[in-house]
């Protein structure tokens, strides 16, 4: 007996316990009625995406790029266009592939001769950045106009200069007359280049199920992607990948929490792998984001289902594993292999089809 309460036996029992009350305590999960659902979205940051051109320019119109139907349909030719790469092979639209999510699906950018991104920096969406307030992985960008002048110029993406831009266009006798019908101005002009990609840009915008849901339709998503929004609504996936574009709206850092474990490099601990790296990844490139802090511009997830491999180094192919390490570090909480199931089945909903904007 004198031995079993020995301070020893006694701090080890006490340690135990308190290590052990986590599996005890039981997870409250929140169950929400349809009408519940909706207007838990709706009245925090979560809305449709417009349907009509009216609706867009209320939402995306930039009074310093007024957006007009021949600006669009210009910088639709820009964006396709090969012209815009010192060898004239890359387009905006080498790695930004509308048809497939927005991007290109590898883990790092390609541009030029085959040059990968310095930084193994993976190719984010197109689709709805507009609606973002900055752009780049590290939100070095103001909005679209200013961040389509960054690939045209980085060597290893299009290697250009302006100077080499707007030479090229003014040889071009329709690109001419075509910026002179939008700009009202004899030359063409690398800001002019940026304002029409931009606008462009502003109409790509993406609808989906969600949207479909959002706007009354209890039917348009199902009980499991139900459960996953309301995983995402209540239990905080929502602070960050917030808005009409579900992310791209705050600087945020990743991994948020991290854990005595991965430091010690205990044998259960299954992300151990990946200590050697700041991220639950292997982490090729060495990017460390904003200020290198490991602050990023969060991610959009309209189509993110489409959008494979993922975060900014492009290291994790599953949405599954991308979900566990999200619901692990940045809410503390991991989520169970159903809810990871449940939340994945929610972002399926919200993958969309470009609207055709009726452009006037
Ligand atoms: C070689 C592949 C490549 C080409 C070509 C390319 N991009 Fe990108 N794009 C990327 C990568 C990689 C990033 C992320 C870079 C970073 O964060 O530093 C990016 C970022 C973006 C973003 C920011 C999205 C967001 O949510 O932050 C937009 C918008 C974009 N590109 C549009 C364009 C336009 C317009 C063009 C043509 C003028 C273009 N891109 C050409 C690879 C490319
Ligand atoms: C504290 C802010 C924060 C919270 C909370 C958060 N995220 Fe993230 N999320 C981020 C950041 C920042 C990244 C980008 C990290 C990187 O690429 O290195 C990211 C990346 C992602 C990606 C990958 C996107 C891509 O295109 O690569 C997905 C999917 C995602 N989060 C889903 C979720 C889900 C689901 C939840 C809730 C379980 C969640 N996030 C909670 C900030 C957050």
């Amino acid at each position: 007996m004198k031995k079993l309460l020995h301070p020893v036996t006694i701090t080890l029992l006490v340690v135990t316990i308190i290590f052990s009350l986590p599996f005890f305590i039981t997870k409250k999960t929140t169950v929400l009625n349809d009408a519940q659902l909706r207007d838990r979205a709706l009245s925090t940051t979560f809305k449709p995406v417009p349907k009509s051109y009216d609706a867009l320019l209320k939402v995306v119109d930039n009074p310093e790029n007024p957006m007009s139907k021949e600006k669009i349909a210009l910088g639709k030719a820009l964006f396709n266009d090969t012209l815009l790469s010192d060898d004239k092979t890359v387009s905006c639209a080498s790695c930004h592939k509308l048809e497939e999510g927005g991007d290109d699906n590898l883990p790092t950018a390609i541009g030029v001769r085959g040059q990968p991104n310095p930084s193994h920096l993976n190719s984010p969406t197109v689709l709805n950045a507009a609606l973002a307030k900055a752009q780049f992985w590290d939100g070095r960008a103001k909005d679209v106009e200013e961040q389509a002048g960054g690939p045209i110029q980085a060597p290893f993406e299009m290697h250009m200069t302006p100077q080499d831009v707007e030479k090229r266009l003014n040889a071009h006798p329709e690109y001419v007359a075509e910026f002179k019908n939008v700009f009202n101005e004899n030359n063409i002009t690398f800001e002019q280049v940026r304002k029409a990609i931009g606008a462009y840009e502003r109409t790509l915008l993406t609808r989906g199920d969600y949207d479909r849901f959002l706007e009354g339709d209890d039917a348009a998503i199902s009980p499991q992607a139900k459960r996953g929004m309301t995983l995402f609504l209540t239990q905080g996936c929502k602070g960050c990948h917030a808005g009409m574009s579900v992310g791209g709206q705050s600087i945020q850092k990743f991994p948020l929490r991290s854990y005595l474990a991965e430091y010690i490099g205990l044998w259960f601990e299954p992300d151990i792998r990946l200590k050697k790296s700041p991220y639950p990844f292997i982490n090729e490139g060495g990017f460390l984001g904003k200020d290198q802090n490991q602050k990023f511009r969060v991610p959009i997830l309209r189509n993110v289902t489409k959008t494979a491999p993922y975060f900014h180094n492009g290291a994790v192919d599953k949405l599954e594993e991308v979900v566990r390490i999200m619901s692990k570090y940045q809410l503390g909480n991991e989520f169970t292999p159903e809810q990871i199931d449940d939340v994945v089945a929610f972002l399926k909903t919200i993958e969309g089809d470009v609207v055709e904007y009726d452009i006037k």
